[in-house]
């Protein structure tokens, strides 16, 4: 029997795992300069936790989640995205006594039922960031937008688009939603079926739908910038301006939603290239009723995004921007020094030299056992290997290592301290 990962989950291999760890490393060089500082979250929690903050009738709960029963007979699920976590965490612990904004990071597996396709998987990756703090202040949804936009620019992903929209609060939205479901409900017939059911669980996600035969009827249906209370559209115009004051360019789209029941005023969204129909790479938005709703300070509000870390690896492949990254430091893979033995006490001082250059950076591949010299220069070459260093009988009685390099074949007889030195001109040839 041979056993292949599950559908919809896949193994993540180098050199590709280097890139992950590249953007991954830039994202939390980024989020700290912006003072962010990681939060490390359970992959389950009760399911009760998601089904209140995401929402019972969005597909992810309704659909996506992978649920079960512990043996203590409660349901538990793996995270479908982390927003609850966060503010599980710092209801828990009480962070609204800490001073200023509470500016979390986090990365990690997400899980969520979906039909599997280029970019969308069952176990996915997320990088996100979430402000929690007694202030709505347009500026911190200004900023947070900044700091993706840093990180986007960083790892120079081409061709994002940020788009933006504000949804409204609970006191003008109740209202527009009405209005909307009153429009879709004489044109329902025209509908599909996930639209018909939204009429009556969720109108808003209708504006979502890419179905063909809908687009003519939503693009007449009400637009919420038209239905928003003062407040709103003040916090809006403002957010926009702080934008301005950044020169982050943005395109707003009335029909961004999100999929999620906790947003409220500012929504966003980012397209990258090479993606196909799944080409949101990240999302995110403000949500200043979900830390009241799960118990905590009524008084706390809350911003933030997600992004998808395989569609962001994806969009950087297409673009050509993952070339050269592999191995430590940003070297191409293959190891600096192949350190060839030949012969029971050249093994023992091997394994010396190895260490000693292992612990002055050097990507060491050191043989386990003893090889034919032909067998073990071969494969340094197939390892990609830039230098091998032989240690035999005649170099252990004349104190010294023959250092070959396999670019050209040029090799050269050497004592320890020229080794460290001759590896380290070839590896910084302008130093
Ligand atoms: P979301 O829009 O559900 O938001 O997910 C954010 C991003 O995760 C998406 O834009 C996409 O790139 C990626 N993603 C989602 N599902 C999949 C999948 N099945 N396969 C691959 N990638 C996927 C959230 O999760 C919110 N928690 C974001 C947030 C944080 N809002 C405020 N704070």
């Amino acid at each position: 029997m041979k056993f292949q990962a599950i559908k919809g989950v896949r193994d993540i291999l180098p050199p590709e795992s280097a890139l992950w760890n590249r953007v991954e490393q830039t994202a939390r060089e980024v989020f700290g300069t912006f003072g962010f500082a990681e939060i490390r979250l359970p992959i389950f929690e009760q399911t009760d936790l998601f089904a209140r903050s995401v929402g019972q009738e969005t597909d992810i709960v309704s659909k996506e989640m992978y649920s079960f029963e512990d043996r203590d007979e409660t349901s538990i699920s793996l995270r479908p995205e982390a927003t609850a976590s966060v503010v599980r965490a710092y209801i828990q612990h009480g962070m609204q006594t800490l001073p200023g904004n509470v500016k979390l990071h986090y990365m990690g597996p997400m899980f969520r039922r979906e039909r599997p396709q280029k970019g969308r998987y069952r176990q996915f990756y997320q990088i996100g960031a979430e402000v929690l703090g007694a202030s709505d202040a347009p500026g911190i949804d200004a900023e947070v937008i900044e700091m993706l936009m840093t990180l986007f620019e960083r790892l120079k992903l081409k061709g994002a688009v940020l788009n933006i929209n504000s949804i409204g609060d609970k006191n003008c939205r109740p209202a527009y939603v009405e209005k909307l479901r009153a429009e879709l409900v004489k044109v329902r017939e025209q509908l599909g079926e996930d639209s018909k059911r939204r009429i009556e669980t969720n109108p808003l996600r209708v504006l979502d739908s890419k179905l063909e035969q809908e687009q003519g009827i939503i693009e007449k249906l009400p637009r919420i910038a038209e239905h928003l209370c003062e407040n709103c559209r003040e916090h809006y115009a403002e957010v926009k301006r702080q934008l301005g004051l950044r020169g982050i360019v943005y395109q707003e789209n009335w029909r961004l939603v999100r999929g999620l029941d906790y947003y409220m005023r500012t929504t966003f969204e980012i397209t990258a290239p090479g993606l196909g129909s799944q080409n949101a790479v990240c999302g995110g938005g403000r949500y200043d009723g979900l830390v009241e709703l799960l118990g905590g300070p009524a008084t706390t509000k809350g911003i933030g995004f997600a992004i998808g870390t395989d569609r962001l690896v994806l969009s950087l492949q297409e673009a050509g921007e993952d070339a050269a990254q592999d191995g430590p430091a940003g070297k191409a893979a293959g190891p600096d020094v192949y350190l060839a033995w030949f012969g029971a006490a050249a093994q023992s001082a091997a394994i010396g030299l190895a260490k000693r250059l292992r612990d002055a950076g050097f990507v060491v591949e050191l043989p386990a056992v003893e090889m034919k010299f032909g067998k073990s220069l071969g494969l340094a070459d197939r390892l990609g290997s830039r230098h091998a260093v032989i240690v035999g009988d005649d170099e252990l009685a004349a104190g010294i290592v023959t250092v070959k390099r396999l670019s050209d074949g040029a090799q050269q007889k050497v004592g320890e301290q020229e080794l460290f030195s001759y590896l380290r001109t070839a590896q910084n040839p302008g130093i």
